[in-house]
């Protein structure tokens, strides 16, 4: 056996949305190499859907690219049922779509408005329903886990972070919130887990100005106590505990993963 065949999540199957990049990629590298078969969604940039599906393939892993656009319910709908009908159901699903279309409030147009609630929020509710119903129809199957199922929703640091410039993007994510935690609220008897990461800055392509060049990482690193950038596996290590049994009796909770960067920094030295 493998050591992939070992791992924490071996046997389960697990469905990431927007992984072929940033830390969609990452969250799909580690469940995979944590033992997950692991669908890689993607809306744009097939080619690096089926890259990665290809590199998880060559550790030893299994992975299938799936295309949907996760604001749109039929979209979901055939993903869910392709991801099914090749591997039999669904263990996990990690909502980590999101984009952001960031403009000065009084200049922020309808559809920056809409796009963004689209992904974000709608994305997540679509895509966590289907898995929902999946979860409740098998229930729990004690060889894989002692959950029927486990859900993990990629929120932000802006879900309690104001953030100007971005108000789209913090409402989405403050939506995210509520939603996630209802959710758990509504589906725990089930045995359904539903929790979230609240990411702080993390090296991806979402943020690239804001540490591509040293003036806007220094300019970063001041909102970030522990002063170091994130990296995507630091989110993807979390999302492999998050969905295995190791955290069984989580369930409605966000875990920050932001270098201390809700902690105030400003009041270090003020106050
Ligand atoms: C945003 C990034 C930002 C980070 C910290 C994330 O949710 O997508 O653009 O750097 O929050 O502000």
């Amino acid at each position: 056996m493998s050591e992939v065949n070992k791992g924490p999540l071996a046997g389960q199957r697990a469905l990431v949305t927007g992984a072929n990049s940033g830390i969609g990629a990452a969250v799909a590298r580690g469940l995979a190499m944590a033992g997950a078969k692991v669908v890689i969604n993607y809306v744009v940039n097939e080619p690096d859907a089926i890259k990665l599906v290809n590199e998880i393939e060559k550790s030893g892993g299994q992975a299938m690219a799936l295309y949907a656009d996760v604001s749109n319910e039929s979209d979901v709908q055939s993903m869910f049922s392709g991801m099914i009908e090749a591997w039999g159901s669904i263990d996990i699903l990690v909502n980590n779509a999101g984009i952001q279309r960031d403009a000065p409030f009084v200049d922020m147009t309808l559809s920056q408005w809409n796009k963004v609630m689209e992904v974000n929020l709608t994305g997540q509710f679509l895509c966590t329903r289907e898995a929902a119903r999946e979860f409740a129809r098998r229930g729990v199957v004690p060889e894989l886990s002692c959950a029927a199922g486990k859900v993990v929703c990629m929120s932000s640091v802006h879900e309690v972070i104001p953030w100007a410039g971005h108000v789209n993007y913090a409402a989405s994510k403050g939506g995210v919130m509520m939603f996630m935690q209802s959710v758990a609220q509504e589906l725990a008897h089930l045995k359904i887990r539903v929790n979230g990461i609240a990411p702080g800055a993390i090296r991806t392509p979402i943020n690239r100005n804001a540490w591509e060049t040293p003036e806007a990482e220094a300019s970063l690193l001041k909102l970030i106590p522990y002063e170091r950038i994130g990296e995507p596996a630091d989110i993807a290590k979390a999302t492999v505990w998050l969905a295995s049994d190791q955290s069984d009796y989580v369930t409605g909770a966000t875990l920050f993963i932001d270098g201390g960067m809700t902690l105030y920094p400003g009041f270090r030295e003020g106050g």
